[in-house]
């Protein structure tokens, strides 16, 4: 492969790919066994593919970035389960799912790098009051006033939302997880987020009261109700390396078209897997 990309902006349909078993089993022999197993381990078929995806995602990115054969390196999670490349520390990636997509965030000058995609409506059962007042201590009392702002719901839920992708953004981009109490970091909006495909890059992040000028908030609606934010940590005099990117979308074919087995081929748990795919698709 001669080549080599630099930065990546991902996102894939699970619906534009109606899958095949060979489609299938190329995918499932081309991601390490621990992995395999893993999304094996799914009772839904969007939740398998959701995260294959997101296996093969990376493992393109880390492909098309160093120039090597998919077949020629393996992928590591940190203490709480961030996948990694550990041979160069400058390939940074990250990747998120929702629905019915997958996206995955890429490059290769050494930020970390954070991603999460999220639907901008509350889908609970509970009333939105509830849900809010369940939810109250993961959000600062600034955040809250950003939220009720408005006196439409549609439009709290909107920003209660895009403070959450935020949050999840972060949290991915320095690998911490759960550990990381929400509302110890402390969003403020200077723009609003409400055209599609626009890129609002001037949010900013305070840790303990003080601005984080070590962070660039990249948060894009890809539809009216679907943002995705890109969370960016290097050096302040860094952070212009990292432009905002658009998303380009990859299809099925697209993420396979360099795999290599790297796992022998199983037919039977391809099968299985087919099984859910039709069973599900009668549900819905
Ligand atoms: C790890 C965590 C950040 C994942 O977030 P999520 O919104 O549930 O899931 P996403 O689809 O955005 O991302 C999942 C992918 O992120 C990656 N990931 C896993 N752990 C990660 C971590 N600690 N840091 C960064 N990325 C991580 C993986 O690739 C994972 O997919 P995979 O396991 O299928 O390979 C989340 O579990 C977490 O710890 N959140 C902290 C805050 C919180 O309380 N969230 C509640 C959300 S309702």
């Amino acid at each position: 492969m001669s080549h080599r990309i630099g930065r990546a902006r991902w996102v894939f349909d699970r619906t534009s790919w109606t899958p095949t078993l060979e489609e299938l089993s190329l995918a499932l022999s081309s991601v390490q066994k621990i992995e395999k197993d893993r999304i094996m381990n799914y009772e839904y078929f969007k939740d398998a593919i959701a995260s294959l995806s997101g296996r093969l995602l990376m493992r393109k990115f880390v492909s098309d970035a160093t120039g090597l054969k998919w077949d020629d390196f393996l992928l590591s999670r940190e203490d709480r389960f961030k996948p990694f490349y550990a041979n160069d520390a400058k390939i940074q990636f990250n990747v998120s799912h929702h629905g019915n997509l997958t996206v995955l965030a890429g490059e290769t000058g050494g930020t970390q790098i954070g991603i999460d995609v999220m639907e901008m409506k509350y889908t609970g059962g509970k009333p939105l009051k509830e849900f809010f007042r369940l939810m109250s201590r993961q959000l600062t009392s600034q955040e809250w006033e950003a939220v009720e702002y408005s006196s439409l719901e549609s439009q709290k839920e909107k920003t209660f939302f895009r403070i959450w992708a935020l949050k999840e953004a972060y949290v991915k981009a320095t690998g911490v997880g759960l550990n990381l109490p929400f509302n110890t970091v402390d969003f403020r909006f200077r723009s609003k987020l409400d055209q599609v495909g626009s890129y609002v890059e001037d949010t900013e992040v305070y840790f303990k009261g003080i601005k984080q000028d070590d962070w660039r908030f990249q948060e894009v609606l890809l539809n009216e109700n679907l943002c995705v934010c890109v969370a960016i940590h290097c050096p302040p005099d860094q952070l212009n390396l990292y432009p905002a990117l658009p998303f380009q979308t990859v299809s099925f074919q697209d993420m396979i078209q360099n795999c290599r087995p790297i796992i022998p081929a199983d037919e039977d748990g391809c099968k299985r897997m087919l099984d859910k795919y039709q069973r599900d698709k009668k549900m819905n």
